[in-house]
């Protein structure tokens, strides 16, 4: 794909299918925009370019809860969809934009870049900043907005994991990242854990491969970030007390390590034990990674096999979900959903052909879960994360129960019991809710109370 570059585009507010609002940009200010864009959106045109982003009016504005950052970003409407814009220098916002591109090519989760857009000037011909537009990116969550109960111990550290297995695919693919960071970090949820996503490459660079110091750098970057972001959380009453900022920033760095170790580390095994490569391989495909080539050596003596996998992107499970059923989730929510297609199979049919098995499996497991999720209740959770968590449920009850809990009955416990307390997560709309409210008190979720 090229991108497109548009200039002095005319703008017909009616070929656009939408009539201009007050605050539309008028066409003289139009006139000199420089749109840089992936795909076209010509809806990008509607937005009031010609206002500071600050003073952006909230007919325009998406209210979803931010992290803390120094540029001025704010969330728009776009279309059905809704995008973060960042007001930031013309140099920042393509080499943020380029730098995205890439890493969405690398199969790398991370935010997807939509446009820059530079020669913006007022009504009056004054210059504004360019901005970058990104997509945002659904059901994720800043991890300021995570803390909205106090966060358990155990949740900050899965938190942390994420972080490290992010950081350690971006090494893979040889992103030095530079500002390594919790805040430069969306998080979604995964099966109970979490999956993170990278939201800010300003600061980052792709080389062919990273030194060890390059990696150990940017590792010790995060360390110190994490440990400065959990002491303001920790002052903000927002953590446990008994939370030591220090000693969890330090677990990413074992987090890290031993996930780097296992996907990188050379092994030498007897002739004898070749049994232990494929659990070696079975290993890497549990954290989510495909071996695409591996050089087994012999040496002189004959005696012993080296391996050295080469370790490919992420999402083996993922990809394996998708084969079968054509279901896009994310990896730890993959795993757990071909467990349970598998223990179906197992129960039901284990000579049953694997993808008729899976079809059965959607028709019958996934689909239903699905469409009993009441209307009103289906933005708080994906679908993926829903089954999940029934899933999740009626293995809770029937255990609680004693007796097999039918999978009806299981949903239903599950939409009375769990789900109707759940915030909504698709688009935390600001309203009322406490603890949303208490967030923005805080200054949480950065200046969205103006914009509601
Ligand atoms: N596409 C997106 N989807 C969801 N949230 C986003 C998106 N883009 C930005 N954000 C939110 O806006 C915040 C600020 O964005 P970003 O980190 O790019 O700004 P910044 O000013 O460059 O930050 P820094 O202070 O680290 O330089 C992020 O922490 C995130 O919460
Ligand atoms: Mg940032």
């Amino acid at each position: 794909m090229t991108d497109a570059q548009w200039r002095d585009e005319p703008t017909d507010f009616e070929q656009l299918g939408k009539l201009p609002r007050e605050s539309a940009p008028p066409a003289s200010v139009l006139g000199s925009l420089n749109i840089t864009a992936a795909a076209s959106d010509p809806e990008l045109l509607d937005l009031p370019w010609h206002l500071r982003l600050e003073d952006w009016p909230t007919e325009y504005l998406a209210a979803l809860p931010r992290g803390i950052s120094r540029h001025v970003v704010r969330f728009a409407h776009l279309g059905g969809s809704v995008i973060a814009v960042k007001e930031t220098s013309e140099h920042v916002a393509r080499h943020e934009y380029h730098m995205l591109r890439k890493l969405q090519r690398l199969d790398v989760p991370c935010v997807e870049p939509v446009a820059v857009i530079t020669g913006r000037t007022t009504v009056e011909g004054v210059a504004l900043d360019p901005v970058l537009v990104t997509r945002h990116l659904k059901f994720s969550l800043p991890y300021r907005a995570l803390f909205s109960q106090m966060l358990r111990k155990d949740t900050l550290t899965r938190l942390i994991d994420a972080q490290a297995l992010l950081l350690v695919r971006l090494h893979l693919i040889g992103f030095y990242w530079g500002d390594v960071s919790l805040s430069n970090t969306l998080f979604r949820r995964d099966a109970g854990a979490f999956a993170a996503y990278l939201v800010d490459a300003e600061t980052g660079e792709l080389y062919p491969d990273l030194s060890s110091g390059q990696r150990e750098y940017d590792l010790e970057i995060a360390r110190v970030n994490i440990a400065g972001e959990l002491m303001d959380l920790l002052e903000g009453g927002l953590i446990d007390g008994e939370v030591d900022p220090v000693a969890t920033s330090e677990l990413i760095m074992d987090a890290y390590r031993r996930l780097w170790a296992e996907l990188t580390d050379q092994e030498s095994f007897e002739l004898g034990e070749r049994w232990r490569v494929g659990a070696r391989i079975r290993r890497l495909n549990e954290l989510g990674f495909d071996v695409e080539e591996y050089a087994i050596k012999t040496n002189p003596e004959g005696s012993t096999i080296q391996l050295q996998p080469k370790v490919v992107d992420a999402g083996h499970h993922q990809r394996r979900l998708l084969r079968l059923t054509g279901l896009d989730a994310q990896e730890n929510q993959a795993r757990r959903l071909l467990n349970d297609m598998d223990t179906c199979r197992a129960d039901n049919d284990p000579e049953l052909d694997e993808e008729i098995s899976a079809h059965s499996w959607v028709r019958h497991v996934f689909e239903p879960i699905v469409r009993s999720i009441p209307r009103e209740l289906s933005g708080k959770l994906e679908p993926a994360e829903v089954v999940h968590e029934v899933l999740e449920h009626r293995w809770y009850i029937s255990e609680k129960l004693d007796r097999n809990v039918p999978l009806a009955e299981a949903v239903q416990s599950y939409i009375d019991t769990v789900l109707r307390h759940r915030r909504d997560e698709a688009a935390l709309i600001i309203t009322a809710d406490t603890d949303t409210m208490a967030l923005l008190e805080g200054g949480v979720l950065g200046e969205a109370s103006e914009e509601d």
